[in-house]
């Protein structure tokens, strides 16, 4: 049995900053209310019909596979994680693999569907794959270009003030026997009782029969498709849908488990931890998170303040951008941590 490692990481945001005050002119919000309550001051946004998720993913892998020493043409399987894909399907997966151009080798590439936690889930079957000898140099992206989808009038204001566009990217190889930097473990955790409190519903099959009490303007001739309808156009319902408060007193409860659980399954404990690096959900959620685990500043790291939530994409980012200003260095114990729609959630313990 292999052990795994983080390789290379790189990422990448896209150049146009988005400061809350910009929002202020087309929907009714403030720069005051998106502060207090999530600690966000701008976004980045991706250049629209030059960027989209894909590409954004492919410039922060390519930064990773130079950090790793290696070619694209040495990485064997691709996994990728996001929730705003470029098309329904195929996933992003494979146009990243045409976007790096490494169609040639043939490898195979998944799509990981799990939103927030999708970085961690994607990290946890990639380090599966090192651990067996499967493959040897994995490319796994978290990449989101939510600004394509989200309601910007007041009637998405609680959703869409959130949101920003990233990418970012890791390589992911068997560990040394000389070096400290090793995956400890990964811990994956779901409970769907509650999926439509944080969701993208509409297009899609559910046929309306999940319990929702909504009229989305079926028709019963079956012989039409009920993916999209004019109703659901007419009635703003192709966007993000979200129960903050239920979100947020979940997430309060489920970060600090799943951190305990990867810390206490190594024998360590929060004041062995280098760095945290938890999902970037809201500065709220964080700040709760670091008391409850006794925490202190310097071991918490933070950048929602730039970046707003970037979903699939907010660990990878976090981590790069902790390791480019040397909060961390080979060796020390690192925690990634992330809670998100589904519910899903997870944690991953690394020696970096
Ligand atoms: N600007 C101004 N007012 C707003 C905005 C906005 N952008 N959004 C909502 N409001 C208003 C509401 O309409 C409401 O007004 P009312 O009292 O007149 O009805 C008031 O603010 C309070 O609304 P709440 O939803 O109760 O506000 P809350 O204090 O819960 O904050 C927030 C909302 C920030 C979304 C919070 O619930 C939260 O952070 N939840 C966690 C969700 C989270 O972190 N999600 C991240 C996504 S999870 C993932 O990563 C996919």
């Amino acid at each position: 049995m292999y052990r795994s490692k983080i390789a290379g990481i790189g990422h990448y945001v896209p150049e146009r900053k988005v400061p809350n005050k910009e929002l202020e002119k087309i929907m009714d919000t403030s720069d005051e209310w998106i502060v207090e309550r999530t600690g966000i001051n701008e976004r980045r946004f991706g250049k629209r019909h030059e960027e989209n998720t894909t590409i954004l993913g492919a410039k922060a892998a390519r930064k990773a596979i130079a950090d790793a020493g290696i070619d694209a043409s040495d990485i064997d399987f691709i996994v990728f994680a996001t929730l705003s894909p470029d098309y329904f399907f195929p996933g992003c997966g494979v146009l990243l693999q045409r976007e790096l151009g490494i169609t040639s080798t043939e490898i195979g590439a998944l799509d990981v569907r799990n939103q927030c936690s999708g970085f961690i889930y994607g990290l946890s079957v990639a380090d599966q794959f090192i651990k067996t000898g499967h493959y040897k140099n994995i490319l796994l992206v978290g990449a989101e270009m939510h600004s394509m989808g989200l309601d910007f009038t007041t009637r998405g204001r609680n959703v869409s003030v959130i949101f920003g566009d990233g990418a970012g990217a890791v390589v992911l190889q068997p560990a040394s026997d000389v070096e400290p930097s090793e995956i400890l473990g990964t811990y994956l955790h779901a409970d769907g009782t509650h999926a439509e409190e944080l969701a993208f519903i509409s297009p899609g099959s559910h046929g309306g029969v999940h319990g929702q009490e909504v009229d989305f303007g079926f028709d019963d001739d079956m012989w039409k498709s009920i993916f999209v309808t004019q109703k659901m156009l007419d009635d703003g319902m192709l966007y993000p849908h979200m129960n903050g408060q239920l979100v947020f007193k979940t997430a309060v409860q489920k970060f600090p488990a799943v951190i305990m659980e990867a810390l206490e399954k190594a024998g360590k404990s929060p004041e062995d931890l280098k760095i945290l690096i938890p999902h970037q959900a809201n500065l709220r959620i964080s700040q709760f998170v670091q008391r409850r685990l006794g925490l202190k500043d310097e071991q918490v790291y933070s950048n929602i303040q730039k970046y707003g939530n970037t979903t699939a994409a907010s660990i990878p980012i976090a981590l790069s951008e902790a390791y480019q200003e040397g909060r961390i260095k080979r060796g020390d114990l690192v925690c990634l941590a992330a809670f998100g729609s589904g519910f899903t959630w997870g944690s991953a313990l690394l020696n970096w």
